[in-house]
């Protein structure tokens, strides 16, 4: 499937040009607090606890250090960030400091007066999840009461207030049937983008790969869904498609590449290459605490590790994708093979790509999945209405 993807925006960049210039993005993960429970959620298994969190100073100074790093767009992300309370006070440093600002928001915790005030000093745009739109099925997802409902409202006062929306959809066996519909939930609430985002399967998202994984026919359906609508909304709205790699022939360029374009401040203020890193064994994490943003981009471990295509052994080495994919995805490699290092096994050329293609076809063809194991920040639970 991957084969597919659009992949000019990572042409290939000597290595030595990548660390010499600055991430375009940098994630922050301001709280692992969530009042959601999805079963798919990508944060670690080990949260943050409120205890731990950077303070508002500490915030406001990776927001300085950021801008003078270089970096254009700052992702205000969770667990769910609008319960920081000094939400507006990072929002605000962080405009001052002359960065595009995204928040990313299940919005259920929104109020239209705080979003005017987060866009009068200086938000820019908004990233709205949606677990489905059909409200019980949304519910069962992300066990939360009238989630859907609020999320309507959420958007249309995003709009209201002239800003771009985008709507995040995570996609999965339970919802993936309902992707025309959740089309035009984005169109009807004046989104001018859409991510349909297959679930990928690390961190917390692994646990529930069986009960989660759709089948091969439902994903190649969902893929001419999107192509249609992408043709037919040409001007209204644009859509990132992540494609389940679990069915693909080559990998994504995971990150557009380890230590390539982004990166990622934990709660507690751990700087990763990205969100799901933590599962790989052997990296160093700094933390903001101690050593400068620039810097740990420059020559922290863990950006060095699989920076680039040296580190890489064979299939990679000698592949002419090399540059391309950049070997995949590292916590993929790590999750399904137990080494980081190796070829991600979504890669036809892995020796290990049969059984991760019959992982996926086993799990999904089973009429009676496990239950969810939901993601709660207390005692962790099975539950079984699923
Ligand atoms: Fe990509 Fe490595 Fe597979 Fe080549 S062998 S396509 S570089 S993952
Ligand atoms: Fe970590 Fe792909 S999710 S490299």
């Amino acid at each position: 499937m991957n084969e597919i993807a659009p992949l000019e925006q990572f042409s290939p960049d000597p290595v030595a040009e990548v660390c010499a210039r600055a991430p375009v993005g940098l994630l922050a993960e301001l709280t692992h607090r969530c009042p959601l429970q999805c079963p798919y959620c990508s944060n670690p298994l080990e949260l943050d606890r409120v205890n731990t969190e950077l303070t508002t100073a500490e915030w406001q100074d990776v927001m300085r250090q950021a801008a003078e790093l270089g970096i254009l767009q700052i992702h205000l992300s969770g667990g769910e960030p609008t319960l920081r309370k000094d939400l507006e006070d990072i929002v605000d440093v962080a405009a001052k400091a002359g960065l595009y600002t995204n928040l990313i928001t299940a919005g259920v915790t929104l109020t239209e007066d705080r979003l005017k005030k987060l866009q009068d000093l200086g938000l820019d745009h908004v990233q709205l999840s949606i677990q489905d739109v059909d409200d019980a099925n949304a519910e069962r997802m992300s066990a939360y009461k009238g989630g859907l409902a609020k999320k309507r409202e959420v958007g249309k006062w995003v709009r209201k207030l002239g800003m771009p929306l985008t709507i995040n959809a995570p996609i999965h066996r339970f919802n993936i049937e309902n992707l025309p519909n959740i089309i035009d939930f984005a169109v009807e609430m004046g989104a001018g983008r859409i991510e349909v985002a297959n679930i990928q399967y690390y961190a917390w998202a692994l646990k529930n790969r069986a009960s989660l994984m759709p089948t091969r026919a439902q994903v190649i359906k969902s893929a001419e869904i999107v192509e249609e609508a992408k043709e037919r909304l040409k001007g209204i709205l644009v859509f990132d498609f992540v494609v389940p790699d679990y069915y693909a022939k080559t990998p994504k360029p995971c990150m557009g590449g380890w230590g390539r374009g982004v990166m990622n401040v934990t709660p507690q203020g751990k700087v990763l290459p990205c969100h799901a890193s933590e599962t790989i064994p052997g990296l160093i994490f700094d933390n903001v605490k101690d050593r400068r943003l620039a810097d740990i981009w420059l020559n922290g471990q863990a950006f060095q590790k699989y920076r680039g295509t040296s580190w890489m052994k064979e299939p990679c080495r000698s592949c002419p994708r090399a540059e391309i994919d950049f070997g995949g995805c590292r916590c993929q490699a790590m999750a399904f093979t137990g080494d980081a290092d190796n070829t991600d096994p979504a890669c036809k050329f892995s020796p290990y790509h049969a059984a991760f293609v019959s992982a996926a076809e086993q799990e999904s063809a089973e009429a009676a999945p496990p239950p969810f194991v939901y993601r709660r920040m207390g005692p962790i639970k099975a539950t079984s209405d699923n």
